[in-house]
């Protein structure tokens, strides 16, 4: 399956997958890297695996419809047949789900429902919570709010600092993305062949 990646900042979850690419892991091509954030550091990941690079920001156009159709035109210039958020900090409009319907997969640091938004592990740490997790799913027009296709569990310990746990839900994070990503271009190949 030949897919883009979107991330916003530093993109450990792209080397994951990228790294799991380049063994095969993944029946997958990496068209391209989008950051809507010169500065993040994806983009020198991206680089440094010899992936393509791209970035722009939606303040240098008058609207998020057109900010995301020209990131449209760019994924269709390169053929991706799917999207993959990795750190991707905003919420994707209707011009992007509309064209990539069941297509565009995200990861976030909590168990959904549970502790949507861009601070999922700071927020179950604080909301003194026994479990969190991760969580892998496709999106819909909501703030992590559509299917779920695969979670697992992080136990918060009694001893847990704010550190210990994200450096947990990175761990389970970088493992775990890459063995859906796995199966689902598995799935897509049988399904497209
Ligand atoms: C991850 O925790 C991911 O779950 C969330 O943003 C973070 C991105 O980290 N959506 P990185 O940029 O991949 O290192």
């Amino acid at each position: 399956m030949r897919a883009a990646i979107l991330a916003s900042g530093n993109g450990s979850n792209f080397e994951a997958i990228i790294t799991a690419v380049k063994k095969q892991e993944i029946a997958m091509e990496v068209a391209f890297v989008f950051s809507d954030k010169k500065e993040a550091f994806v983009l020198e990941r991206a680089k440094n695996h010899q992936v393509p690079a791209v970035s722009f920001s939606p303040n240098e156009f008058s609207s998020k419809e057109l900010y995301e159709t020209e990131l449209l035109r760019l994924l269709e210039k390169h053929q991706v047949e799917w999207v993959i958020l990795a750190g991707y900090m905003r919420i994707v409009g209707p011009c992007l789900l509309t064209a990539f319907p069941q297509r565009i997969i995200n990861i976030h640091p909590s168990l959904l429902p549970d502790f949507p938004g861009l601070h999922g592990i700071r927020d179950a740490f604080f909301g003194k919570v026994a479990q969190t997790g991760v969580t892998i799913h496709y999106i819909d027009a909501g703030i992590d709010t559509g299917p779920i296709i695969a979670q697992e569990v992080v136990e918060i310990l009694p001893n847990e600092t704010l550190e210990s746990l994200e450096t947990k839900i990175h761990q389970v994070e970088h493992r775990l993305y890459p063995k859906v990503l796995a199966e689902i271009s598995d799935n897509y190949k049988g399904a497209v062949k």
